[in-house]
């Protein structure tokens, strides 16, 4: 075959820039492929579902300070602590990332999801359960993203943004925000007590898939190990959401 100065000249400068390549760019545009592909997009949504799995440990631990009957004194001062202190402030926004990174991903393979499923419409079953389980995930997570939107405007924007009146705790030798009266005054009314109980059986639900799911995904698969993770799975999918629920109803039936 006969090529032309030209081409020859064009193939060339083609042939060196591919030797000049550095070896980064290559894992760049690997990285990116894979980030954008079907397998890259589940491990997306685990690593950021892992995140927010910790963050939910560390947010019950925290809101468990409402149980103690001090008036509000060790709540205050965490929440005052959580917000000042710059490593966490740092985290935070990781954490606002992740929240829409996931959210944003979930849809993502959802919508893809169905579409394999409108091309193979008689095709094998697992499809079918795949497309089930990722339609109720994503239903799940859409309630509970409306959750976090009400519940960071009810809350966190108060603590941010509002005029909280300001209280002495033994923890600070200065005053800081009171946030515990306007969770006490949410808590005292049945509408939140029950918007609060019925979001975390829906988290449980999400959680319940989402937690092995996450394992899976990230190639765990072992003989010994899988049962023992799934065990742990539907365990921190009851009691987390449970101890959750239980903040609101202790304040609704004994508190108020
Ligand atoms: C009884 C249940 C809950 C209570 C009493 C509660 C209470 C609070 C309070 C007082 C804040 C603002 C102060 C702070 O930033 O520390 C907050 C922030 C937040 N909550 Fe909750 N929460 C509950 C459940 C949940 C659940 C189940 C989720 C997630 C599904 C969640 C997600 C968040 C997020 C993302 C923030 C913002 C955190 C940040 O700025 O670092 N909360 N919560």
């Amino acid at each position: 075959m006969l090529i032309s100065a030209q081409d020859s000249v064009s193939l060339r400068t083609k042939c060196s820039r591919n030797i000049t390549k550095k070896p980064t760019h290559h894992f760049m545009s690997w990285f990116t492929k894979f980030l954008v592909s079907s397998i890259g997009q589940k491990f997306i949504m685990s690593l950021t579902g892992i995140f927010l799995m910790l963050f939910l440990i560390v947010h019950l631990l925290g809101n468990l300070q409402l149980l103690n009957d001090d008036g509000g004194d060790a709540f205050n001062a965490y929440t005052y602590f959580m917000t000042h202190n710059p490593l966490i402030k740092t985290i935070s926004y990781l954490l606002y990332a992740t929240i829409l990174l996931h959210a944003w991903q979930g849809i993502a393979l959802w919508q893809q999801n169905k579409a394999s499923r409108g091309a193979s419409r008689y095709a094998v079953n697992h499809v079918r359960s795949n497309e089930r389980a990722s339609r109720n995930m994503a239903w799940l997570g859409i309630v509970i993203f409306i959750f976090i939107l009400l519940h960071m405007w009810q809350f966190w924007f108060q603590m941010k943004f509002g005029t909280l009146p300001a209280v002495e705790v033994t923890a600070y030798d200065h005053p800081v925000k009171d946030l515990f009266t306007p969770v006490a005054a949410a808590f005292s009314n049945m509408f939140y007590v029950l918007f609060y109980v019925v979001s975390m059986v829906v988290i449980a639900f999400h959680l319940w898939h989402g937690f092995w799911s996450s394992f899976q995904t990230l190639g765990l698969n072992h003989k010994k190990y899988t049962p023992l993770i799934k065990i742990v799975g539907v365990a921190y999918a009851v009691l987390i959401p449970a101890a959750f629920a239980v903040i609101p109803l202790v304040f609704y039936f004994t508190r108020a």
